[in-house]
């Protein structure tokens, strides 16, 4: 089976791609590199001893995509690409709707061209906002709060609609909480461009020597801690949960809603914890004010996933924190 792979160099795409390459499909990855480096994929291939095919394409290059299309009989695409800092999204509205609607629209109009019904998206937790409860469930009404977020539910709409209109697509919306980690052999990993927005980047700089300290964005929450509560998942898991939403299309046309999460949350304080145990370095930070836009918990059902895909994450906080600094500390800046 071949697999186009939008986005397969970036941070989850290369552990997919890796993954996929495990479980003999043949895939080929379409990427700008806007947010990534080819180098990421030489290591795939380098990891798994197989080869894939890349081309340097941007979803925005109609006609570069059509080409891929027609040369190549793909059987499925997975689409990772797309930009994804919120508050780049909320600076740049248009840049991100262009990008990541347009980009897609492009995508599924190529795909509609050559036959090609089988998508799995990658959708983002976000599109919950701010949950009345938790744990959260595929059916919980959504309600983004920046444009990166809506740009995600304008997709899965999208996606809603092709089913509408012609019942032989099969997609999966895969709705993931906080991807983090990186794969047991250290060699490929999260390489965020500049300042990283994220916690797990963050620590994981400073723990190495790039960051002077973290800021605790809020301390006041209504959580045990007062710290925000995440459910963080390693990425590797993440990435399997693709190939199980892969075999699922198979057999099942619609569009298919699943959140990818362990069901379980962690404050940022336990995060700083788990990863000073790993690393065994001190890693420094200071209480700063919340973050605008953030709430205070957020952990997802995973139930449907375990039970459509027979999926469900294994992989503990204590691993998470072992690869996400074995990564980090062989490559201290990344892959350059
Ligand atoms: P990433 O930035 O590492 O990967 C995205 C890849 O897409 C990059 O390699 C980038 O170069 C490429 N890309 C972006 N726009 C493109 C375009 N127009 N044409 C071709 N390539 C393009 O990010 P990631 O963390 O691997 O995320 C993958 C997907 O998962 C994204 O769609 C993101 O929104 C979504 N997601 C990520 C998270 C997260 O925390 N990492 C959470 C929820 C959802
Ligand atoms: C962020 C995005 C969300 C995206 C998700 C996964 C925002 C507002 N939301 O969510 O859209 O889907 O990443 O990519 O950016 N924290 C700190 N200090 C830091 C960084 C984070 O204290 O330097 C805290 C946050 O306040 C939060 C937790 O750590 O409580 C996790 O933060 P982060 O990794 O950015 O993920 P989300 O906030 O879940």
């Amino acid at each position: 089976m071949k697999v186009l792979v939008t986005g397969g160099a970036g941070y989850i795409g290369s552990h997919t791609c890796l993954e996929l390459l495990g479980a003999g499909y043949e895939i080929i990855v379409v990427d700008n590199l806007c947010n990534s480096r080819e180098e990421s994929m030489k290591r795939v291939q380098e990891i798994t001893g197989k080869k894939l095919i890349f081309h340097k394409i941007d979803l925005l290059d109609e006609q570069g995509l059509d080409n891929i299309f027609k040369e190549s009989s793909i059987d499925a695409v997975i689409h990772f690409a797309g930009l994804k800092a919120v508050g780049e999204s909320v600076a740049m509205p248009l840049h991100y709707y262009h990008n990541n609607v347009t980009g897609s629209l492009n995508l599924c109009a190529a795909m509609l061209k050559y036959g090609v019904t089988k998508l799995v998206f990658s959708s983002s937790a976000t599109v919950y906002g701010d949950p009345h409860t938790v744990p959260i469930t595929e059916d919980f009404p959504v309600s983004p709060t920046n444009p990166y977020g809506r740009s995600k539910l304008m997709v899965e709409e999208i996606c809603r609609d092709l089913y509408a209109a012609d019942s032989s697509w099969s997609i999966a919306l895969l709705r993931y909480f906080n991807p983090v980690g990186a794969h047991q052999s250290g060699r490929i990993g999260e390489d965020p461009n500049d300042i990283p927005n994220n916690l797990f980047p963050f620590i994981s700089q400073v723990a190495v020597g790039r960051r002077a300290e973290l800021a605790v964005f809020g301390d006041d929450y209504p959580t045990y801690d007062g710290t925000g509560v995440r459910d963080y998942i390693h990425v590797l898991d993440l990435a399997i949960g693709h190939l199980k939403a892969l075999e699922r299309l198979d057999e099942h046309s619609g569009t298919h809603i699943y959140n990818l999460g362990t069901g379980r949350g962690y404050s940022v304080l336990e995060i700083v914890k788990a990863f000073e145990k790993a690393s065994g370095k001190q890693v420094r930070y200071q209480i700063a004010p919340r973050r605008p836009g953030d709430i205070a918990t957020c952990y997802a059902d995973p139930a449907k996933a375990g039970q459509e895909l027979n999926w469900s994450a294994k992989i503990e906080l204590k691993q998470m924190c072992d690869d996400a600094w074995r990564w980090q500390s062989n490559n201290p800046k990344g892959y350059i």
